[in-house]
């Protein structure tokens, strides 16, 4: 059976904090290290410092502002970390409400009641805990029917997760498949470092796939999809079970998200153009038929070049719509809230694609038609 895109939906946290703020407490967090350890700088034991700016924020990455769970510890010099109170096994967690939100955004949009849906995937870049699998809470607490599970993919989360709900209609084991993509991109960020504070923002998506004999007549036929990996540290967090087996690396900033942003960019824009291009051909689509790629939301000049590369000469702004520079990087989640918020103008016949890239490295494309 043939799976189909009904809705997406999207919870955004309710606090923004702007790059001049963020820039603001970084720089004071500095000016404090530095005036701490002066005689250790001046004595060359200790390196100093250097202030971080918004205008180079802006035209690095094109983020102007993030949404986050927690703004003021985050701005707090002394803290530059989320605060998010432990909750009881009795109360929902976090990463499950959120999800929840997302979730029940995308079934209001089909008219959908939870009990049609038959299967739920939680594909995000940080699980909460190791088990129960967050997605069976999100089940429990939207009262879908059948299973679920966890996913994690990196930043390619939500469309691994959606080929991953197509397979399960193909396959029979479902005929509708919530694919949600909370993402609390704050819990590991380090604040405290210039090369990356400014990157992520925090929030969920979701995406309900049905099958064809269900779907709306308005949903989206998937096309075709490819998904890539080839290893890289390039971007890597070590935190994880293991840690307390190594006390002495407890703690240490590699056990938050770490990258080379430099080497990211230049090695993952070729990979995505060439992915692109590729699946483009094999489906006879000419990229000029295109009308619009929601690419993955971590830098605005990588998808400027992705753009390009597809379609041979620079895109216009409705080509490649940005959402980062509200959201900044939102992980798994960002291609498809460009996706949920910029479809409007799509008629019957006209072909999108969905693509998401990072951590792994992995890619995923997702080719949409309007029905
Ligand atoms: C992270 C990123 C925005 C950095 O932009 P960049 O142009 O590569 O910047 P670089 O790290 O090379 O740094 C350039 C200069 O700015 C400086 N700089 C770095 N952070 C700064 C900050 N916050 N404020 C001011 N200057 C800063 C550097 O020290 C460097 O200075 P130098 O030239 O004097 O050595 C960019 O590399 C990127 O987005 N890469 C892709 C990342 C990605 O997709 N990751 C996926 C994650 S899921």
């Amino acid at each position: 059976m043939t799976a189909r895109i009904s809705s997406t939906g999207l919870w955004t946290p309710p606090n923004s904090i702007s790059n001049d703020e963020l820039v603001g407490s970084y720089n004071a967090y500095v000016e404090q290290f530095n005036t701490e350890n002066a005689i250790s700088i001046e004595n060359g034991e200790t390196e100093p410092l250097n202030p971080s700016s918004s205008a180079f924020i802006e035209k690095a990455s094109g983020i102007k502002a993030r949404y986050v769970l927690s703004k003021d510890p985050i701005l707090d010099p002394k803290i530059m970390e989320p605060r998010i109170k432990e909750r009881s096994n009795e109360e929902i967690s976090v990463l499950a409400e959120m999800a929840v939100w997302a979730g029940r955004d995308a079934l209001e949009k089909a008219g959908r009641a939870p009990e049609e849906v038959d299967a739920v995937i939680v594909a995000c870049s940080n699980l909460q805990r190791a088990y129960p699998a967050i997605a069976i809470e999100v089940q429990k607490y939207l009262g879908t029917s059948g299973f679920a599970f966890d996913m994690n993919v990196a930043c390619s989360s939500a469309t691994f997760g959606i080929e991953t709900a197509r397979g399960l209609i193909a396959g029979g084991q479902a005929k509708s498949v919530l694919v949600c993509s909370p993402e609390i991109c704050s819990g590991h960020l380090n604040f405290q470092d210039r090369d990356s504070h400014f990157i992520f923002g925090d929030v969920a998506t979701a995406v309900l796939l049905e099958s064809e004999d269900i779907a709306p007549p308005n949903s989206w036929e998937i096309i075709s999809a490819k998904l890539v990996t080839e290893f890289s540290n390039n971007i890597r967090n070590n935190f994880g079970f293991l840690n307390r087996t190594a006390p002495d690396g407890v703690g240490k900033p590699d056990k938050l998200f770490v990258q080379n942003g430099r080497s990211v960019f230049k090695e993952v824009v070729p990979m995505v153009a060439d992915m692109i291009t590729k699946e483009l051909a094999a489906n006879d689509i000419p990229p000029e038929s295109l009308k619009r790629m929601w690419l993955h939301q971590a830098n605005i000049n990588m998808n400027n070049f992705i753009a390009q590369k597809v379609l041979g000469k620079d895109a216009d702004p409705t080509m490649a719509p940005v959402v980062l520079d509200e959201y900044a990087n939102t992980s798994s989640a960002g291609s498809i809230i460009a996706f949920d918020k910029h479809n409007d103008d799509f008629k019957p016949g006209d072909i999108g694609l969905i693509c998401s890239f990072g951590a792994g490295y992995s890619a995923g494309l997702i080719l949409v038609r309007k029905s």
